[in-house]
């Protein structure tokens, strides 16, 4: 197919089934910006709540720019891979500091801001600005993919590779047409050309897709290479003094920097030296284990219960704090420590109950 029919399909299709109410199709660049951070990896029904909450907070880049990273760091809890939500600080003080409030309009300057890539700076300057770049993310790719019959692990560099290349030829020559163009494959992809079951009979391009001809949509993408991911283990220690638990605030990196979180047992240290750190209580027998799944590895997480209710709670640890057992899991903890402190929550602070 020829890039212009391409360009031409999609403009047409995203018209008319593409969708045009989403909170951040407006003109304002730094609520695309925002909104395509959220989007990294995370679908638009995930990212919609999120948005409103964000935006409501810190209505402009100067409002972000001035807030803790902390309190970005607590907005964005739940959403996940944190390095977005301290990028995101960054780039708006970056904003603020270098380009006087207002967002650079070419893509080359997009991408200097911290968590903005290549893919991410197109999306902003063709939305925002109506630049001539192309987009590449997920969805792109399994589009790509099919209608041009590409085989190969698009994560891979030369067929990454290709695919930009092809990305580039496909855009529409007239810049008015870039939003439109842009959100069209995000559309299509997101909602026809979908990983599981792709509704083909709904598609613009069905007609001069290579996967639907020969039957292979469900090969395409190829998938990545199987590879093992580590596990790695961590005891969480549920320190609960008169319906009260501690919570300690993690290291800026590292798995769900800057979150508060329950505190961890590091691996030198087992429960009784933990406790000689707070003081008496007693240890109870632990719960079973919780597994969470990152990118990279595999996390097995021990709850281990502590008694503390002899003791006065306090601490001297700046980075700690004792809140209420019904307020910790809204107070913006990482999604399993926040099922461990609901389930510990409804068992009012019984320790064992649940065995
Ligand atoms: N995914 C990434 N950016 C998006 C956008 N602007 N709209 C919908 N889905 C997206």
């Amino acid at each position: 197919m020829i890039a212009r029919e391409f360009a031409a399909k999609l403009l047409d299709w995203q018209r008319q089934h593409g969708r045009h109410d989403l909170p951040w199709q407006v003109s304002d660049p730094y609520r695309i910006w925002l909104s395509e951070i959220m989007l990294q990896q995370t679908q638009v029904s995930s990212v919609l709540v999120y948005y409103t909450r964000f935006i409501e907070h810190f209505p402009d880049v100067a409002a972000l720019a001035q807030a803790s990273v902390d309190e970005v760091v607590t907005l964005w809890s739940g959403l996940g891979y944190y390095s977005r939500a301290r990028n995101l600080h960054k780039a708006a003080i970056m904003v603020c500091d270098e380009f006087n409030g207002a967002f650079p309009e070419s893509t080359e300057a997009l991408i200097r801001l911290p968590g903005v890539g290549r893919s991410t700076a197109a999306a902003i300057a063709a939305f925002a600005f109506s630049r001539r770049n192309a987009i590449l993310d997920g969805n792109v790719k399994r589009v790509l993919a099919r209608v041009f019959g590409i085989s190969g692990w698009p994560g891979e560099k030369k067929i990454e590779n290709t695919m930009w290349q092809l990305a580039e030829n496909l855009l529409p020559s007239a810049a008015e047409d870039m939003p439109g163009y842009t959100q069209g494959i995000m559309d299509l992809g997101a909602t026809v050309c979908t990983r599981g079951k792709p509704a083909c009979g709904r598609c613009p391009m069905r007609d001069d897709c290579i996967a639907h001809q020969n039957g292979r949509t469900g090969e395409l993408p190829t998938a990545r290479p199987k590879k093992a991911i580590p596990t790695r283990y961590a005891t969480l220690i549920m320190a609960v003094h008169k319906g009260q638990i501690l919570l300690e605030r993690r290291p800026p990196t590292g798995i769900w920097g800057g979150l508060l979180s329950l505190p961890e047992l590091g691996t030198a240290h087992n429960a009784e030296d933990w406790l000689g750190k707070a003081g008496d209580g007693d240890i109870l027998p632990a719960w079973p284990e919780i597994e969470h799944v990152f990118t990279h590895f595999r996390l097995i997480i021990t709850p281990l219960p502590l008694d503390l209710s002899a003791l006065h709670p306090q601490t001297r640890d700046s980075n700690a704090c004792w809140l209420p057992l019904h307020d910790a899991a809204n107070a913006g903890v990482p999604a399993p420590v926040k099922r461990m402190l609901e389930r510990l929550a409804a068992t009012s602070g019984k320790l064992t109950s649940h065995l």
